[in-house]
């Protein structure tokens, strides 16, 4: 067999294949229509920010990607797997995604490393050395190595919500789900956190989805989904030029 140049074809081509494939995905909570057709591709190493109205659908939207809540109708598709009935491809997709939460969500009685070594230990059956091996590169990553002993109430919050990053990296996904990482943080942990999600995407190679209610946030964003009443209703591409929502209305204004 004569050898050549060409790149070994990889399963899922990343340069084609978003690692989030949403399509026409609708959401019911009983009578109420709450998701009402979102359609949207998220790539390899994006970051996307969803903005919109309190009510609008955007927890909803983020936790039907990793199942958290089911979806009704439509297709979603993560890193080339389908979310339907099928508990394997379930449990695939959650193995691929990490979860950040407003409320940081770490267990107080529990020290930094032991959250971040917990599912790995446990779920994967890793060897304790070789968890806490890779939490302590990870704490390292996120800034606060000398933190590990500690317990979570010790830390401040945007100390809380690196170690909620780092653990959610652990068992290395594709993606990252953030519901309002900085809702709970002041102005300059916010845009730390937020720089430190950017960084996951430029450096890790990782796509990340942020809520978020602050416009300041929004400008780390390579594109801002704006969703009102269950519906995508703008889609913005940043490319680097700073343009920011001025409100959750959909109005937008340049920075400078
Ligand atoms: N478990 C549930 N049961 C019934 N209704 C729900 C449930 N979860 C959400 N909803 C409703 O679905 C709609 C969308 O909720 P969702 O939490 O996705 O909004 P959101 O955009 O994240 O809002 P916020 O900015 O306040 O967090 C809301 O009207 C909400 O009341
Ligand atoms: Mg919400």
């Amino acid at each position: 067999m004569a050898l050549t140049n060409e790149p070994i074809q990889e399963t899922i081509n990343y340069e084609k294949e978003p690692i989030i494939k949403a399509r026409d995905v609708q959401k019911w909570y009983g009578s109420f229509h709450a998701l009402k057709g979102i359609t949207l591709d998220v790539f390899k190493g994006e970051v996307i920010v969803i903005f919109g109205p309190s009510g609008s659908g955007k927890s909803s939207f983020i936790r039907c990607i990793n199942h958290l809540e089911e979806h009704d109708e439509g297709q979603i598709i993560v890193d080339g797997i389908e979310l339907n009935k099928n508990m394997h491809n379930i449990e695939q997709v959650r193995m691929e995604t990490g979860m950040v939460f407003q409320q940081f969500n770490l267990f107080p009685h529990m020290t930094v490393m032991q959250n971040i070594t917990l599912a790995p230990v446990q779920v994967r059956k890793w060897s304790k050395e070789k968890a806490e091996e890779i939490g302590m590169q990870l704490l390292e990553r996120v800034g606060i190595p000398e933190q590990a002993y500690k317990y979570p109430l010790q830390l401040s919050g945007g100390q809380q919500q690196r170690v909620a990053i780092a653990r959610a990296l652990v068992a290395e996904p594709v993606l990252i789900l953030a519901d309002e990482p900085t809702g709970n943080l002041d102005t300059h942990a916010s845009d730390e956190i937020a720089a430190l999600l950017r960084q996951v995407a430029d450096d890790w190679g990782r796509s990340v989805v942020m809520v978020t209610h602050d416009p300041r946030i929004a400008a780390y964003a390579d594109r801002i989904v704006f969703l009102k009443d269950g519906v995508i209703v703008d889609e913005t591409p940043l490319n680097g030029k700073h343009i920011m929502p001025a409100a959750v209305t959909g109005e937008k204004v340049a920075m400078k």
